[in-house]
């Protein structure tokens, strides 16, 4: 499948390497091609530069938000949740149309300093603005819910099956994405229910990272004990 990652972070760069491994054909999108690669300086959280990244990833095709939302089948969106309706916008409603769009983004606000507040919640959520501010797009939240590393593959967690999340209007969507998310070793994918079930997996983000604080690390996930 052509997949599109919407996104140039952590996350971008791990689902788009496992993305490709399992062999579909990846393009990862960023706001300026020449500007992202001529970077030299590790990002805010202490990543290598992106170029480094491409190194060991050289068939990854790197395209404005634009040219990557027009490639993809499926469209991730990796992308700082404040900046995601920007980048949504900017990669086009035409090329987004008809798409399955998989939301891994939070409405993190940092403004406040650390850990971060949701800047959206309760009545609401990332995952409907998105829906309403593109109503051709089929939007499906999911993967928000974990690091980046156990969202490309769980089965890095010695305990596996633990649960991952989906919301979204479309059932089609879903299915696809559910699809996507048992061949990177997703086991238990809960549906619960249309897009403004986003409140809930994205209002997981408080107590997500005051676990991170507690434990020190952020390889753990939710599981759901029936
Ligand atoms: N880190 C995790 O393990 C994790 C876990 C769960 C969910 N998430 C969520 O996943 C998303 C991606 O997280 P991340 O840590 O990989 O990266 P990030 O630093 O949150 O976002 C990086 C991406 O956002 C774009 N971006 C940032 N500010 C922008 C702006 N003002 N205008 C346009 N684009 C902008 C960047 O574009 P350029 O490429 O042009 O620089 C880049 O592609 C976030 O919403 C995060 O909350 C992260």
């Amino acid at each position: 499948m052509k997949i599109a990652v919407l996104g140039t972070g952590v996350v971008g760069r791990t689902l788009a390497a496992r993305l490709l491994d399992l062999g579909h054909e990846v393009a990862v999108g960023t706001r300026d091609v020449d500007a992202t690669l001529a970077r030299t300086e590790p990002d805010q959280m202490g990543n290598p530069p992106f170029a480094e990244w491409m190194t060991q990833h050289p068939a990854v095709e790197v395209l404005t938000f634009a040219a990557a939302a027009r490639f993809g089948e499926v469209v991730f969106n990796a992308t700082a949740g404040s900046a995601s309706l920007d980048v949504l916008t900017a990669a086009g409603a035409d090329n987004l149309a008809g798409k399955v769009l998989v939301d891994v983004a939070n409405p993190l606000d940092f403004s406040g300093g650390m850990p971060p507040s949701l800047f959206v919640k309760d009545a609401d959520s990332l995952g409907e603005q998105i829906q309403r501010a593109f109503p051709d797009v089929r939007v499906v939240k999911a993967l928000n819910t974990m690091t980046a590393a156990l969202m490309a593959d769980p089965r890095l967690l010695a305990d596996g099956g633990h649960s991952t999340f989906v919301s979204g209007d479309d059932d089609t969507a879903k299915k696809t994405v559910t699809g996507l998310l048992e061949e990177l070793g997703h086991a238990d994918v809960i549906d619960l229910g249309d897009i403004s079930t986003a409140r809930g997996s994205e209002m997981l983000l408080p107590i997500w990272l005051r676990l991170w604080g507690a434990l020190g690390t952020p390889m753990f996930n939710v599981k759901i004990v029936r």
